[in-house]
């Protein structure tokens, strides 16, 4: 059971809780379709049982010990500034975690990672009418006490501090985190947004070896350019990457 952020002003004043679903992202968006959704309404679960990630890929969260929830946005802006809101959401999680003494870094896209390892995915679905985003689906799954099973490559807030923590408590510092960051981006100034988000990203400025088509590719990340896309300085000067076209 989760309770409603009392003092939210735009983010987690409604909140539907199911015991049990297959995807937050999926019945939020049945809620979402079904009409008269408060902007910020949060539909969280205890066990979700079909999680989706990004480009198709599950989300596996233990019942019961992760937060696994999504965020109804009302007109999230224009589609063409679609990574801004990625940006504000990356950084409300970031905010959370240096809170609670876990600086993160965000890997491009949006994969929130602590020693290189993911702690937190975010999966945004976005409806579109015209240039505007008439609604946004926000997706975050944050590994909390989950100690065991956990997928290759993943941490949780618990394995890394060597303590439980309380789920309803966590939740409602992210959703604080999280508003404040919404606050920054409606009033539109989000240069300085961009720049914070920059300041995190994983790897940058720091020569690797990316895969791409295939091959690889030795680079530097450099950042990302107006539409969220990443740039790459190489031997052959600056090349540009939407998502899926290079990895590492
Ligand atoms: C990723 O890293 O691939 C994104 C994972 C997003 C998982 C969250 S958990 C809550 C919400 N509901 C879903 O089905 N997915 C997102």
């Amino acid at each position: 059971m989760y309770t409603p952020l009392e003092e939210s002003i735009h983010l987690g004043g409604k909140v539907i809780f199911l015991p049990r679903t297959a995807s937050t992202n999926s019945e939020l968006q049945k809620f979402a379709q079904g009409g008269n959704l408060a902007n910020g309404t949060v539909l969280i679960t205890d066990e979700q049982y079909a999680g989706r990630g990004q480009a198709g890929n599950q989300w596996m969260s233990q019942s019961g010990v992760n937060l696994t929830f999504s965020i109804y946005l009302s007109d999230a802006g224009e589609v063409n500034a679609q990574f801004q809101l990625n940006i504000f959401i990356t950084l409300g999680i970031l905010d959370f975690l240096k809170k609670s003494g876990l600086p993160a870094k965000v890997k491009w896209p949006n994969d929130i990672l602590i020693h290189g390892k993911k702690i937190c995915g975010i999966l945004i679905e976005n409806s579109i009418g015209g240039n505007r985003i008439t609604h946004s689906i926000v997706g975050i799954g944050l590994n909390v006490n989950q100690q065991s099973d956990l997928p290759q490559g993943a941490t949780s807030m618990a394995q890394l501090t060597g303590s439980a923590l309380s789920l309803q408590k966590s939740f409602h510092d992210l959703l604080r985190s999280l508003e404040s960051r919404y606050v920054q981006w409606k009033s539109g100034k989000t240069s300085p947004l961009k720049e914070e988000w920059l300041s995190s990203l994983y790897l940058k400025g720091e020569p690797h070896i990316f895969t791409v088509a295939g091959k690889p590719l030795p680079g530097t990340i450099s950042g990302i350019d107006e539409t969220g896309r990443l740039t790459v300085v190489t031997q052959d000067g600056t090349q540009v990457f939407g998502f899926k076209e290079i990895t590492f």
